[in-house]
């Protein structure tokens, strides 16, 4: 597979198969995503895996927790202004299309969105966390480390599913894996084999045309 090709294959995938993702693989995923480019080479990623009999256990943990933090960040601006708000919105309404759930279903909508809270069925999953003293060029750094990690999760022949959503348990989560006060969570990823027979994994996400985002001076 070339690089072309995982970054076509890659998407956001919202529904796993049970099957397990050993530790190694796990291992060689992040050394190989270390290769990402950090300004300074400051590689300011701090990761915590949670796999295997710690998912079991993690999984177990966040029921006992309380349903919601603060978030630290705004996971979107505020008061965000188009085209950005239609994009959401857009992803939104088609992921919901995929599995049949209309819009004032919003039961159907919260149980989707839950989801997130079991990492879709993934059987493995990993946390990156930043030191507070890090500013925006870093979290940008983080950004390239996870894109890189995704890709090569695809060329493994494994689906990936980033989750902000982890910004609203982000106590939750900083107590199970022992994170240190100074780390902040950015985002999960959920980690496994695609459940191909899943409706919500045809989703195929839209992009802007280039002309709208682009300025050749
Ligand atoms: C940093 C980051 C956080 C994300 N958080 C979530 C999330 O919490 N839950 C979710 O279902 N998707 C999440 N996504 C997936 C985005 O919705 C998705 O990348 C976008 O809609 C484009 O679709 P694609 O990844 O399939 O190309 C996240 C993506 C990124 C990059």
């Amino acid at each position: 597979m070339n690089v072309s090709e995982a970054v076509d294959k890659r998407m956001s995938v919202r529904k796993f198969r049970p099957d397990p993702v050993s530790d190694e693989t796990l291992r060689s995923l992040l050394a190989d995503a270390s290769r990402a480019p950090s300004g300074g080479n400051l590689q300011p990623w701090r990761v915590y895996v949670v796999n295997g009999d710690s998912m079991t256990r993690l999984r177990e943990f966040l029921p006992t927790q309380p349903p919601m933090d603060a978030p630290e960040y705004d996971m979107y601006p505020k008061g965000m202004t188009e085209p950005y708000k239609s994009n959401v919105f857009r992803i939104g309404e088609m992921m919901y299309a995929t599995i049949g759930v209309a819009r004032e279903d919003k039961e159907a909508r919260r149980a989707q969105f839950g989801q997130n809270n079991d990492f879709f069925g993934a059987p493995a999953s990993i946390f990156m966390f930043l030191d507070r003293q890090m500013n925006q060029p870093q979290w940008s750094d983080a950004g390239m480390f996870l894109q890189t990690f995704m890709l090569l999760a695809v060329e493994r022949g494994l689906g990936t599913c980033a989750q902000e959503y982890w910004s609203i348990r982000h106590k939750a989560i900083s107590t199970f894996v022992g994170a240190p006060e100074n780390e902040m969570l950015f985002c999960g990823v959920a980690i496994g084999h695609v459940d191909e027979t899943a409706p919500i994994n045809t989703l195929r996400s839209e992009r802007m045309p280039l002309e709208q985002w682009t300025t050749f001076v």
